[in-house]
């Protein structure tokens, strides 16, 4: 049944928040093969990547642009024209290209990261937004920081912000400091204040320092956000950035309190969390929430019990509909080839000829001393001894 309620846009910050986390680095034919997935899931919005930082992230932004087709393409950039000119040159390809301009607005950043006044930043903004306009009718303006800025210069930077053309207002708790309930007032105080607010999306990008970054989201959301930006498994700078399969999952289970939905298709949740975990080589904690190991798992003699009487007694989400499905295949030393690379893909591998070789060799030899080979057997295959994660 088709639900009802605010259509809430999942902006996903994978390929370039996700990839600031320390020690992951993807080149453009994994930021690819990440993008299909993630259009596949159909998350509204993909930020391909920071096209001035790196030659690398320049072409991937544009080799998305040029290939993936449905969700929108953004590309960041600083507020200055340079910056904004390389982003363009990668994204225009795009469909439906975005430009996400940011500058920061708390003191602590202006003080001491930009050594620029009030004065300036407004300038800046208004420069900048103007400038992105003239290339791109899809503006994205982000203040870094705005969760500790002063709220009366942070309304009057976003006012300034439409004003030069801006069409969504992402605001950031850049260092994951907000805490729920006053990230919502803030969402709160800023709908009321700012004026042309309501002609432009309202969207929030939270970081998990504290752990806070879903509960912050959803926090802006009851106050109104329209926009989530989030990274498949929460991967980003530091302790990462509203994990999406938890956003969306949360709001999917909790439609009775939430009333809101987002377009993902829930059933790819699951391999796309394998595929980024295995292309960046970060492993996915065993209790996390969701996409974890145990997160469908059930260890005392009472839980099992009540599950194997009625799923519903321990389980709030049926697995099925993150796409963890049990094979009607069982895989064992008679299986060939094809079941084996269907399994797999169905696992979110997607390996070449050369690694299902191996894969197939090692699965082969396992399979001689155990009579039946899990998921997790396979996974262990890939993620140890093809990919070596
Ligand atoms: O955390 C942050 O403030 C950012 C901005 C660039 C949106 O990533
Ligand atoms: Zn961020």
């Amino acid at each position: 049944m088709e639900r009802e309620g605010r259509r809430i846009y999942i902006f996903d910050t994978t390929l370039r928040d996700g990839e600031q986390s320390p020690g992951v680095s993807l080149n453009v034919q994994e930021k690819l093969e990440i993008a299909r997935q993630l259009a596949k899931l159909k998350v509204d919005v993909i930020e391909a990547g920071f096209p001035i930082a790196s030659p690398g992230d320049f072409e991937a932004v544009k080799a998305i642009a040029q290939e993936i087709e449905g969700p929108v393409i953004a590309a960041l950039a600083r507020i200055n024209e340079k910056d904004i000119d390389r982003a363009w040159e990668a994204v225009k390809y795009a469909a439906r290209p975005r430009l996400h301009v940011f500058i920061a607005t708390s003191d602590i950043h202006m003080k001491h990261k930009l050594r620029m006044t009030r004065e300036e930043v407004l300038a800046a903004v208004q420069r900048g937004v103007t400038y992105a306009k003239q290339h791109c009718q899809d503006v994205e303006f982000s203040p870094e920081d705005a969760s500790r800025s002063d709220p009366d210069f942070l309304c009057q930077v976003l006012e300034l912000a439409i004003a030069s053309g801006a069409t969504v207002l992402n605001i950031p708790d850049t260092v994951g400091y907000a805490t729920p309930p006053e990230f919502g007032r803030l969402i709160a105080l800023i709908r009321q204040r700012v004026r042309g607010i309501e002609g432009v999306t309202l969207s929030v990008h939270c970081h998990n320092d504290l752990g806070l970054a879903v509960a912050n989201s959803l926090a802006a959301i009851e106050n109104g956000a329209t926009q989530v930006e989030c990274a498949v498994n929460g991967i980003g700078e530091r302790a990462g950035n509203t994990a999406l399969e938890e956003i969306v999952m949360a709001l999917f289970t909790r439609y009775d309190y939430y009333r809101c939905k987002t377009g993902i298709v829930t059933e790819e949740i699951y391999r796309t969390s394998r595929l980024v975990s295995t292309l960046t080589g970060m492993p996915v904690q065993y209790n996390k929430a969701i996409v974890g190991k145990n997160a469908f798992a059930h260890e005392s003699g009472i839980h099992q019990d009540g599950v194997l009487k009625e799923r519903t007694t321990y389980e709030i989400m049926n697995p099925a509909m993150i796409g963890l499905v049990q094979s009607n295949i069982v895989l064992g030393k008679h299986s060939g080839r094809h079941a084996l690379r269907t399994r797999l893909a169905e696992l979110g591998f997607n390996l070449t000829e050369a690694e299902l070789e191996k894969a197939f060799q090692r699965f082969k030899e396992l399979a001689d001393r155990k009579k039946e080979i899990t998921d997790r057997d396979l996974e262990a295959i890939v993620e140890h001894e093809i990919r070596h994660i």
